[in-house]
């Protein structure tokens, strides 16, 4: 059985679907396969910054119900870089050493570090400078990490997403409009592809794969000719207006974020075809709720595979889903790696062999 180990586990960047089902399988693992002791960090490495650093013993009992739970019981930060952290005075602060010596304060032996590949480039970056035993498990609904063919919280952002275009379909068709449902991704349009294809849209819009007006404002009348009356379409929130800017939404403290490309594609194409447009933005909808199926069982596997990759003493690494399987791949690869989706891909055939229309 090995000498007994003290483990600890963080989800750092924005939160979905998944992880506790993530966290759960880790102190299974953990506790019930090897004895070890597992230590939950709260706010990301905000956690280990703390002082004394902030974190719970986990333990089987107190897991078991966090299954099917959405967000993360533990906690996560998407803002500050540790190496350039803001204080409340206003300075900025390298504070990577002061999560080296929170690591060193709770007694850890390894940590599991849940993150996006931002997240999870921060959190190599303190593990190589403080030789630190990190692993590492993805997750983003956006689904971008390099290397692996799923992360935590992408499945049921796409179920999310096409459960909205289920709803939409009827009350399109009642109104006889055009209906542009904006999802999530960050710079990738995998949620977009993934939910247009099962949720029947009829123009799918990816950063990948540049449009035209002309050419959607055709769609809609080539449906009309086949007595359609209706349209949906599923836009990324990267993609950009026809004349290549990126539409974003800023807030009054001048903090810019993506948004809003949905309702110029509305006005633009109402402008060009005269058709009624609506617009729907998922939002954080797609990062809440609860995990779907397939959602929990990839965390289960990942959560697994994460523990026995530190029985082995195996460190510097990411779990991936390759073919139905869990393996390692180096952690250094899988960040520099950015996964976009294949111009060329099976998800693309797809669409384009169903009739979807991909803007160009
Ligand atoms: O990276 C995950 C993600 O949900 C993106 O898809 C989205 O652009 C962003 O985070 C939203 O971030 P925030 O929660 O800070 O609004």
């Amino acid at each position: 059985m090995g000498e007994q180990k003290c483990i600890g586990i963080l989800t750092s960047g924005g939160d979905c679907a998944g992880l506790n089902a993530v966290i759960r399988a880790v102190v299974y693992r953990a506790t019930g396969t090897y004895n070890w002791k597992v230590m939950g960090i709260r706010q990301a490495t905000n956690g280990l910054m703390s002082r004394p650093p902030e974190a719970i013993p986990l333990n089987i009992e107190k897991v078991d119900s966090w299954l099917t739970i959405g967000g993360t019981m533990l906690g996560t930060t998407n803002k500050g870089n540790p190496f350039a952290f803001q204080m409340a005075d206003g300075t900025v602060r390298d504070r990577s050493d002061d999560i080296i010596q929170g690591y060193h304060q709770l007694g850890l032996d390894a940590l599991i570090g849940i993150g996006g590949d931002g997240s999870l480039a921060i959190l190599r970056k303190i593990a190589l400078a403080g030789n630190l035993n990190l692993v590492a498990i993805p997750k983003t609904i956006d689904n971008d990490v390099g290397i692996t063919e799923r992360s935590i919280g992408f499945d049921t952002a796409v179920n999310i997403a096409t459960e909205a275009l289920d709803r939409l379909h009827f009350t399109a068709a009642s109104h006889s409009r055009v209906i542009i449902v904006e999802v999530m991704g960050r710079d990738a349009g995998h949620i977009a592809i993934s939910a247009g294809i099962s949720g029947g849209a009829d123009i799918i819009l990816i950063p990948e794969i540049p449009y035209t007006i002309s050419k959607i404002c055709a769609q809609i009348q080539e449906r009309q000719d086949r007595g359609k009356n209706y349209c949906l379409i599923i836009v990324a929130e990267a993609v950009r207006t026809e004349e290549g800017e990126l539409v974003m939404h800023t807030n009054r403290l001048g903090q810019s974020r993506l948004g809003g490309i949905g309702q110029y594609l509305a006005d633009t194409i109402s402008d060009c075809s005269g058709a009624e447009t609506r617009v729907t933005v998922l939002g954080h909808i797609q990062r809440g709720g609860t995990p779907s199926s397939l959602e929990r069982l990839i965390a289960s596997a990942f959560g697994i595979a994460a523990v026995d990759l530190i029985a082995e003493e195996k460190y510097d690494c990411m779990v991936s889903w390759q073919k139905r399987e869990v393996v390692s791949v180096p952690l250094e690869d899988a960040i520099a790696k950015y996964r976009p989706v294949d111009f060329d891909g099976t998800l693309v055939k797809t669409a384009r062999g169903l009739g979807i229309c991909l803007g160009d």
